[in-house]
């Protein structure tokens, strides 16, 4: 009896890792929607959500630097669209 417990335990355990498993894979991948964006593109859609889409002119690199961090956690994006943000916004100066 103990011994079909364990048995319907591990079996339960390796069909839920099945099930689940495509999921984690699939939410370690940048979307291809991210991924074809350029920098000015996800700096338009993504930093108009909460105030107007800075000026790039505005800051130096080092400034932007800054900024973009603090920015990138206020807007939760990864860190491949901040790279292309930042790299957008220092390239403008
Ligand atoms: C979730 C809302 C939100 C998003 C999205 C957002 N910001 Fe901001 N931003 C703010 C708030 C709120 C402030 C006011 C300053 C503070 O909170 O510290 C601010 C301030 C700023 C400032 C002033 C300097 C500073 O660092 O405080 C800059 C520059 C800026 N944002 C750039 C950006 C850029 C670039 C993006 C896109 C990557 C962006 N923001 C996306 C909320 C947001």
């Amino acid at each position: 009896m103990k011994k079909i417990n364990r048995i319907t335990a591990i079996s339960a355990t390796i069909i839920g890792f099945i099930l689940i498993a495509p999921a984690i894979i699939s939410g370690c991948k940048t979307p291809d929607a991210i991924a074809n964006k350029s920098g000015a593109q996800l700096w338009a859609e993504n930093c108009s959500r909460c105030h107007n889409t800075p000026d790039p002119t505005i800051y130096s690199d080092s400034q932007w630097d800054a900024a973009t961090e603090h920015m990138r956690q206020k807007a939760i994006l990864t860190d491949l669209e901040i790279t292309k943000i930042r790299i957008f916004l220092k390239s403008a100066n």
